[in-house]
């Protein structure tokens, strides 16, 4: 059967959205109980999970169970079916989870989807900004805001000394050490680095030229999955480890506008950013 992308794009955005609700209103009753702060943790101390990262993923699971039975998901919070269809939709359902826990607005909800591992569309909800970031396949990426929408597009820049660089570091300390090298590599050669703390937006601002390039190591699909077909389908030049790749193999996620992404590349090389981080 065809596959329609623009359709699969629709479903993402509608999910990423409500979903996106659902996360703020479950913010604001954690933080009317006063529990805000009683997060767990998963991959180490620093590494949370709350109420809402799982209502979210739920939400998200049962309304693909009913409209997409047979599709494959992969989850972020443990949802894992297996696909029937060679469609699967893999969903952070927070991303940038300490933001949220701090009440800093930059956290979402990103929701990808695969045909037999290849991205072909996804969406990226900001409730907080009320931006939602979209793309399809050979059709584009847009910034959906207060009702208008308008194409992205990855910067124009084509002077790596200029650039502004976003990056992120993992949850587990021996890893962080080694990140914090290769940024020591990378920041003198750039403009300047942002930490914003949530991939899916961090590769979003590639795709609105907001930042000129982004580079992360571990960091798991859920994380990139939506963003990656966002700032690839903005004209923005990305690498990433392969869907059915672990983030704890430590593999390196990068992107960049196409006037900088050789000499980028060649900088994270240099910075010995290119072999997985363990
Ligand atoms: C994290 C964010 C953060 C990145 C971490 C991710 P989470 O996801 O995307 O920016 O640096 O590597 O794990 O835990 O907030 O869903
Ligand atoms: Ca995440």
């Amino acid at each position: 059967m065809e596959i329609d992308v623009t359709q699969l794009r629709e479903l993402c955005a509608e999910l990423a959205t409500r979903a996106g609700q659902l996360v703020v209103r479950q913010r604001e009753a954690l933080v009317d109980r006063g529990e805000l702060a009683a997060a767990e943790t998963k991959s180490s101390q620093v590494d949370p999970v709350t109420v809402a990262d799982k209502a979210s993923e739920e939400f998200i699971v049962r309304e693909l169970a009913l409209r997409r039975p047979g599709d494959g998901i992969l989850g972020e919070e443990g949802a894992r079916t297996e696909s029937a269809t060679g469609v699967e939709w893999v969903i952070d359902p927070i991303d940038g989870t300490v933001n949220f826990l701090y009440g800093l607005p930059q956290f979402a909800v990103s929701v990808g989807v695969a045909v037999r591992g290849e991205l072909v569309a996804g969406a990226v909800c900001n409730p907080v900004s009320g931006e939602l970031f979209t793309a399809a396949a050979g059709h584009g990426a847009s910034l959906d805001r207060g009702g208008q929408t308008t194409p992205l597009r990855a910067s124009e820049a084509t002077d790596l000394r200029s650039a502004l660089v976003a990056t992120g570091f993992a949850y587990v300390s021996s890893r962080r050490a080694r990140q914090a090298e290769i940024v020591t590599g990378v920041l003198p050669e750039v403009r300047d680095i942002r930490r914003m703390g949530s991939a899916a937006l961090d590769l979003c601002a590639v795709a609105a030229g907001r930042v000129d390039a982004y580079y992360e190591h571990g960091i798991h699909p859920w994380d990139y999955a939506a963003g990656a077909i966002i700032a690839r389908e903005a004209g923005a030049v990305v690498r990433h480890p392969g869907l059915s790749a672990s983030g704890d193999d430590g593999g390196l996620t990068i992107a960049a506008a196409p006037g900088v992404w050789a000499d980028f590349e060649a900088l994270v090389t240099r910075a010995g950013g290119v072999p997985p981080l363990r």
